[in-house]
């Protein structure tokens, strides 16, 4: 019995070599270690043995058992491997490993904001013109308009450089010399966006970093119609077609006469709410004529040209339109909040 135990053992291990698929390694269990199988079959004839043979015949024919049930998981594991290995050569792609996900990137919502302020802009016939961040006193103050001493200089609290005279704009007015002492006699059409910079303390309305887009028009005949109808224009093209406006006198320096555009607020539609401190309106930008100093200081002669210009804020537009009630989320560089738009 014991012999034909061993006999059993090797011819098994055997044909389990030459298995060669998992089906005909199933097989290959059931048979030898299944219910019916012929280590069980073995098992049953204990009964014949002495009593004084059957210890160590079970010992036996446990530990052949065992052995084969070991040497089946390792058999079975190599084929599966090989399978798998044989699957993947046949077939390019192995799709059932999980996808990489693409990170997407997005643009920040003030560049956001930017591009459909130009994209408007270029409708109506403007031109971006690009001008310095670092300027001289001399562009952003005195050619607008604003002497040295002047108490109007206390509307821009400005940085200074190290090298006297030399500043951070305080807003992109200062580009309207540049591009009128480049067009000049040409007539002007061009909206100049940047970034302005103010020594302002940092509160949820005030940043000393934040952008501007300028608005110039220069030629003959311009009147302060173009410059409302204009201005008029681009507030429905970008709050919708129904919005109001007014303008409301005001002083700047550089404009004669000056004013301030107001559009009925977007959150309320009028009826007041705390956005517009319940007057149903909220400020835009800044505009008006170009002084026939500024004018003169471009090139261009005030009694042959006119012309008109506007500053608006593009964060301040975001903030109103998407109700951002801080405007310190802009440069904060936090994830939860870029990510909403
Ligand atoms: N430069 C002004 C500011 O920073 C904004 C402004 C007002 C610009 C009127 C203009 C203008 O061109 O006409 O407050």
């Amino acid at each position: 019995m014991l012999t034909q135990l061993d006999e059993l053992h090797t011819q098994s291990l055997a044909q389990l070599k030459q298995a060669e698929t998992t089906a005909v390694l199933e097989t290959w269990y059931k048979e030898t270690l299944g219910r019916k199988g012929s280590i069980y079959l073995m098992t049953r004839q204990i009964g014949s043995l002495s009593a004084a043979e059957r210890p160590l015949f079970g010992q036996r024919i446990n530990k052949v058992k065992k052995e084969l049930e070991a040497a089946y998981e390792n058999r079975l594991a190599e084929l599966k491997a090989s399978e798998l290995q044989a699957k993947m050569e046949a077939s390019a792609i192995d799709v059932t490993l999980p996808g990489r996900k693409q990170r997407q990137g997005r643009l920040h919502i003030a560049t956001q904001t930017l591009r459909q302020i130009y994209a408007i802009w270029a409708d109506m016939g403007f031109q971006v013109y690009r001008s310095r961040d670092v300027e001289t006193d001399e562009y952003n103050f005195e050619l607008l308009n604003i002497p040295q001493h002047h108490p109007a200089r206390d509307m821009w609290d400005t940085f200074h450089t190290t090298t006297p005279g030399v500043i951070l704009r305080t807003h992109t007015s200062p580009g309207q010399i540049h591009a009128m002492r480049e067009y000049y006699p040409e007539p002007i059409r061009v909206i100049l966006p940047g970034m302005c910079y103010r020594y302002e303390q940092v509160t949820a309305r005030s940043e000393l970093q934040f952008h501007q887009v300028e608005g110039l028009a220069v030629g003959k005949n311009i009147t302060m119609t173009d410059l409302k109808g204009t201005l008029t224009d681009f507030a429905r093209r970008m709050f919708g077609a129904q919005r109001q406006v007014r303008f409301r006198a005001n002083y700047f320096p550089f404009t004669e006469p000056s004013a301030e555009m107001d559009v009925e607020c977007i959150i309320c539609d009028g009826d007041g709410c705390n956005v517009c401190k319940y007057t149903g309106w909220v400020e835009i930008l800044g505009c008006g004529m170009v002084h026939p100093n500024v004018l003169r200081n471009g090139g261009y002669d005030p009694a042959i040209y006119s012309g008109f210009a506007f500053g608006m804020g593009p964060e301040r537009i975001a903030m109103l339109k998407y109700r951002i009630d801080d405007i310190r989320y802009f440069w904060g560089n936090d994830l939860r909040f870029l990510e909403q738009f």
